[in-house]
Order: structure tokens, then C-alpha cells, then sequence
């Protein structure tokens, strides 16, 4: 496993690391699963995990907890995210940063995610959305301060958006802002055109997330493909997306190497950007955390395949349907 430094916190990740998400109780998870597939990620060297509250009301950062105490000899690096009060994905300018993110309920989940996790301090505490226009809020600054001063986080770090990479870039530049997560993969590349300079520049740790496009870069979804109603994804991939991206996947198939698969290349896509700090690949599966944590020892992709991808980018805008 190689480990890149987390921007400016001093942490040392593992390049491939586990998302939570699909850990929360959809239909289809299973708590024993997860747990086994978290135990063999630490067991292959991965030592960063990304959960947050809204997966199943602190129910992912309750197996979390498990894996932190089952491995208290292991520095495992722990994310996790305050949900917005008024439960509102993505966020929206029309909403004030106090409706959103007040201070006492801030404080109030982050207790409550310390509780599930059973540690004294989150190493990592993100805004589970945001919007630009929150970012001179002197409610914000006062309240990543003292999490920090009253020792409840060690870092603290923004999720931005679906498909909205520079709806964070104001937040950045105040300082306040130690990591960034954002949706970053073959197709969504426009992370590359201002975050990722912006990110690298002020040595802001990156989280490169939906690595798989939801799971439609592993490669075996197809126009039949139908998720049961309890499963997030039976919207996301509803009649205005499936089909679109079916064709965009079959279409990056013809250029997959031999020897390699279409999830290989889609995070070892993601692995040969330096400004990318870590991915976090949504896992139940203990094949897929296998042949996904294996990748971090192939590295990044030759320039020539590099170049072949970045047609498939596909510049996207929110639906009601993609949150
Ligand atoms: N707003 C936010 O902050 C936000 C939003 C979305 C996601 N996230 C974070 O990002 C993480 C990753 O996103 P995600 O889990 O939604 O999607 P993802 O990582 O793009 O895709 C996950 C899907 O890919 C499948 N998969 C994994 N490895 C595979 C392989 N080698 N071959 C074929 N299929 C494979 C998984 O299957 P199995 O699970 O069955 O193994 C799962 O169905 C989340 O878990 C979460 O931590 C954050």
C-alpha cells in the first residue's frame, strides 16, 4: 500500500482507502459484510475511512467504531460529516450558513459522531455541503475554531457538491479549510481546471470520491440493470441516467488495456493525479476490496492512456434526481 500526505494535517494515507455510504442500511447491506470488508482493507494497509452521520442517522460511524476499537494498535484515520439541519442536499445559496450549519448543532453531532466512533477527537470533520456564499459568515470561522481549540477535530475539511467543484474555492482561500471532498473520476474530471491548482497550491488535502461513478465504472451494470427502491442508486440511475450511462461506459470499455478492467482503470485514473491525496471506493464486497486495494501498487496510468481519457469527461448538472 502507498501513502500519500493528507495536505497540510500531517496525516500519511493510504492512496486508496473505504467509503461508508453504501454501509448505511440500504437494502442489500449487510453490518457483518461491511465489518469483514473494512477488517481486510486495514489488514491490506488502508488506513482511512470515510463516514459521516447522514449514513443511517451515525449508523456507519457505529462500524467505524468497531474497526477503530478492534485496531487500537493501528493509526486509522477516521472522516466523518456534520449533516446540514435542514437536511438539504446539494446546498443552496437560498439557504443561510445559519439555518444550515449553527454553531450548537455542529457541536451537538459532533458529540454524537464521537460517541459512535469512540474517540476523543475526529481526525477528520467535514461540512456535508456547501455553498460558496456561506464563506464570510463569522459563525463559520468561529466554529472551525473551536472545534480545533476545544481539541473535537484534529482537521477540518469541506464536501463539496455534486458536479459544483468550485463551490468551495472562496472557502478555501480563508485557511479555515484543511481537506476537501469532491467527486472526481473518468467522467467527472473538471476538478483538474481550477480546484485542484487552487488545492495543490495552498496545500489542501484532496479527497477524490465516487470513484466508480456510484458503481456504473465497475463495469457491470447494463440498460436492464434495476436497484430496489430502498437502494439510493434505484434513482440515481432512473430512465434520465441509466441509459446515457450505459453508452458512455460501453464506449470507455474499447479502450481499456488488456490485462487490466474497466474499475482498474477508473482508479488508477484517479491515482496518477498528485493533487489527489486519497480515494475513497464505496466496498462491501471482499472481492472488490482485494482488487481495489492491490491497485495502489500499479500507481497512476501512462500518459498515452492518460490522454485517451479525456474525452470521456462528461460535464454534468444537477438534477433532481442526483442528490
Ligand atoms: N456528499 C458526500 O459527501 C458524498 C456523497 C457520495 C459519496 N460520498 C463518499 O464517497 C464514497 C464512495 O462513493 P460511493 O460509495 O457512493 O460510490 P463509488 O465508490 O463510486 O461506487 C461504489 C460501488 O462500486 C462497487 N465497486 C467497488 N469496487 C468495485 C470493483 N472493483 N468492481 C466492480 N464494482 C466495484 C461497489 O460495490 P460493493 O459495495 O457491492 O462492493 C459499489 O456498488 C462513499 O462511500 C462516501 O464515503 C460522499
Amino acid at each position: 500500500m502507498k501513502y500519500r500526505k493528507l495536505g497540510r494535517t500531517g496525516f500519511e494515507v493510504s492512496d486508496i482507502a473505504q467509503g461508508l455510504w453504501g454501509m448505511s442500511g440500504w437494502s442489500g447491506s449487510n453490518d457483518q459484510e461491511s465489518l469483514d470488508a473494512m477488517q481486510l482493507s486495514v489488514d491490506l494497509g488502508c488506513n482511512f475511512f470515510d463516514t459521516a452521520w447522514a449514513y443511517g442517522d451515525g449508523k456507519s460511524d457505529g462500524l467505524l467504531g468497531q474497526i477503530l476499537a478492534r485496531n487500537s494498535g493501528k493509526r486509522i484515520y477516521a472522516a466523518s460529516k456534520i449533516p446540514p439541519m435542514n437536511l438539504k442536499w446539494p446546498a443552496s445559496p437560498k439557504d443561510k450558513y445559519n439555518d444550515v450549519f449553527p454553531a450548537a448543532h455542529v457541536f451537538q453531532y459532533t458529540k454524537s459522531i464521537l460517541e459512535k466512533l469512540g474517540t476523543k477527537s475526529i481526525d477528520l470533520l467535514q461540512l456535508h455541503v456547501w455553498d460558496d456564499s456561506w464563506t464570510g459568515d463569522p459563525e463559520f470561522r468561529s466554529t472551525v475554531e473551536k472545534l480545533k481549540s476545544d481539541g473535537l477535530i484534529q482537521a477540518f475539511g469541506l464536501s463539496l457538491n455534486r458536479w459544483q467543484p468550485t463551490n468551495g474555492i472562496k472557502a478555501l482561500n480563508t485557511g479555515l479549510v484543511d481537506v476537501v471532498q469532491v467527486i472526481y473520476n473518468i467522467f467527472d474530471q473538471s476538478p483538474e481546471d481550477e480546484l485542484f491548482p487552487i488545492c495543490e497550491k495552498l496545500n489542501i488535502g484532496v479527497i477524490a470520491r465516487v470513484p466508480l461513478d456510484e458503481g456504473s465504472l465497475g463495469g457491470k451494470m447494463t440498460l436492464e440493470t434495476r436497484f430496489p427502491d430502498t437502494d439510493w442508486r434505484s434513482g440515481y440511475f432512473g430512465p434520465e441516467n441509466l441509459g446515457n450511462t450505459i453508452t458512455r461506459v460501453e464506449k470507455l470499455k474499447t479502450v481499456v488495456p488488456s490485462g487490466m478492467t474497466l474499475p482498474q482503470m477508473a482508479l488508477r485514473f484517479i491515482l496518477s493525479n498528485p493533487a489527489v491525496s486519497t480515494t475513497i471506493a464505496g466496498m462491501r464486497k471482499l472481492d472488490h476490496v482485494r482488487e481495489n486495494m492491490a491497485l495502489s501498487e500499479m500507481g497512476g496510468l501512462d500518459a498515452a492512456l492518460l490522454q485517451a481519457l479525456k474525452p470521456h469527461r462528461w460535464d454534468r448538472v444537477v438534477k433532481p434526481w442526483s442528490d
